[in-house]
């Protein structure tokens, strides 16, 4: 299992394309991100950028190249919008699930047969939308006992309330390694996260994925976020404490009491960077939420840049090092990840 350390080469990184980002769903929006005709979401993945776009309310996900002749068929460099898939350089399209080509007769109909745009598979747990290359299973069967938990949330989202698109300067499993632990916490996030006094909580896995939940031992915190309950609406997915699920291998979702969501990816891109997405989802409510939920936001963020600065530490500190690593029981969602990534990595040598 020496890739799981290999923080620096290329190889390893086109191999981990291979094993764990084709074969297996990745989590790409929530379903009101594509609410009309035209929205997309741009992923940047292993460094192509990936269009999840709604073509007259069918979604379909691709990779942003123009079948032609390799122009992007978006170029604005927005992460999201509303756009017409037109491609800059000759003008192909894409609308209502097939290719408009100009000066179509110059073309060998013959040779137009299997032209396509490049597509990934689309799958939903409720509505969140999920998306792979060529999956070895279901998404029902990857996500195992946390699809009914998952398809609870992503029917109480209200909407996104913030994209947080920045990089880690350090390779994907230092940052995602870094959130599959709380041990952190005291040390990394004083002012942000640790005032809520975590406990150490209880981690359960299934399979490839895992939650941690752990209780709000702040008492004043606690009683703070027990009395919001009635701002939300009847129904939505509530729990009394502070959970995180981790979806193998790039995703996380976490939440406070479910009155927030942060649903990150920790995508690869090369191999001494990470292209990180939190979006930021509020759920159902009844009464005004505004002044709550630019709080969320802004502590969200503030909590990822803590983790940005020490992760970048790392991959610096690394470099040429082989150094064996010890794991506590906090740290074991690690030492399960790098159990599961040997075995598909493995798969693929
Ligand atoms: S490359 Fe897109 S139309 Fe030619
Ligand atoms: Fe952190």
């Amino acid at each position: 299992m020496k890739n799981v350390r290999d923080y620096f080469s290329a190889d390893t990184l086109d191999m981990e394309e291979k094993a764990l980002f084709e074969p297996f769903f990745h989590y790409g929006c929530h379903r009101s991100e594509l609410s009309q005709n035209g929205s997309y979401v741009k992923l940047s993945c292993f460094g192509n950028d990936i269009i999840i776009y709604n073509d007259n309310g069918d979604i379909v996900c691709f990779d942003n190249i123009c079948p032609h002749r390799g122009a992007p068929f978006l170029c604005s460099g927005e992460n999201e919008g509303c756009e017409k898939l037109r491609c800059p350089y000759h003008g192909w399209q894409y609308e209502n699930g097939r290719l408009v080509i100009p000066n179509r007769s110059q073309f060998k109909e013959s040779e137009l047969q299997d032209v396509d745009i490049l597509r990934y598979e689309v799958a939903y747990c409720g509505d969140f939308v999920f998306f792979s290359k060529a999956p070895l299973m279901r998404l029902r069967e990857q996500l195992g006992d946390f699809y009914e938990t998952l398809e609870k949330i992503s029917v109480s989202i209200e909407r996104k309330i913030d994209l947080n698109r920045t990089s880690f300067a350090s390779n994907w499993k230092i940052s995602l390694e870094n959130a599959l632990e709380n041990y952190h916490v005291p040390s990394v996030h004083p002012g942000t996260l640790a005032p809520l006094e975590l406990s150490n909580g209880e981690i359960v896995f299934d399979g490839l994925n895992s939650i941690w939940i752990s209780d709000i031992r702040n008492q004043k915190a606690f009683r703070k976020l027990e009395r919001l309950d009635h701002v939300f609406e009847d129904g939505i997915y509530r729990r009394d404490n502070y959970f995180s699920i981790y979806l193998f291998p790039f995703s996380m979702i976490s939440s406070t009491f479910g009155y927030s969501y942060a649903f990150q990816s920790f995508f690869p891109d090369m191999p001494g960077s990470t292209s990180f997405y939190s979006r930021t989802y509020s759920v159902r409510s009844r009464l005004d939420t505004e002044a709550f939920y630019n709080s969320v936001k802004s502590v969200n963020r503030q909590i990822f840049d803590e983790d940005i600065r020490v992760c970048n530490m790392l991959q610096k500190a690394l470099k040429g090092k082989e150094i064996r690593f010890v794991y506590n029981e906090l740290e074991k969602r690690i030492v399960n990840f790098q159990k599961n990534y040997g075995r598909y990595m493995e798969d693929e040598q």
